[in-house]
């Protein structure tokens, strides 16, 4: 196997991770009455676990081996209602590093079909740092008041792509 599908096989691990993070967000808001951030980071939830089905379905294009990974627990005590959103955006810069170095093996390996097929990935993590900063200075503000003004927020106003992209490539099973 290659370093590049070494690799792709570890960004899997990684987007699964993120996937229970943000479900372990979606419940803290959930358990605090406050639906909209909740059904913000349900969603999210369900958009990095296509992020790893998207992986797995390469590797298996690719013919190469795929290894579903265990993942660690998720952080669960947050302090106050703006801890949550700082962690997500802290966890999407992380992401897209990971995704300019995955790029990178591709590239150096001279994969450039590997290289193309994260493209739609660095284009979905500017998407996401840039939502996710956006929510977490609204949250910031509100938490001065009343956080409702921050859900009432979300109510309005759509936050990034909802995970509806057709360019988005394949994901093993189908996306959910
Ligand atoms: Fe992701
Ligand atoms: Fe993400």
């Amino acid at each position: 196997m290659s370093r590049f599908h070494d690799a792709v096989n570890e960004q899997i691990g990684r987007e699964f991770a993120a996937s229970q993070q943000y479900v372990a967000i979606a419940v803290h808001y959930d358990g605090e009455t406050l639906p909209q951030l909740a059904a913000h980071f349900y969603r999210q939830a369900l958009e990095e676990r296509n992020h790893a089905m998207m992986l797995v379905q390469y590797l298996l294009d690719a013919g190469a081996q795929v290894v579903v990974p265990g993942v660690a627990a998720p952080k669960i005590d947050f302090g106050d209602a703006v801890e949550p959103v700082a962690l997500a955006l802290e966890q999407e810069k992380q992401v897209t590093e990971q995704i300019v170095r995955l790029a990178l093996a591709a590239r150096e390996e001279g994969d450039l079909v590997g290289e193309q097929f994260l493209h739609w990935f660095l284009q979905e993590q500017r998407e996401e740092v840039s939502s996710m900063s956006s929510l977490l200075a609204v949250v910031r503000r509100a938490s001065d008041s009343n956080l409702l003004l921050a859900d009432e927020y979300l109510a309005r106003v759509t936050v990034g792509d909802q995970g509806v992209d057709a360019a988005a490539p394949p994901a093993a099973g189908g996306a959910l």
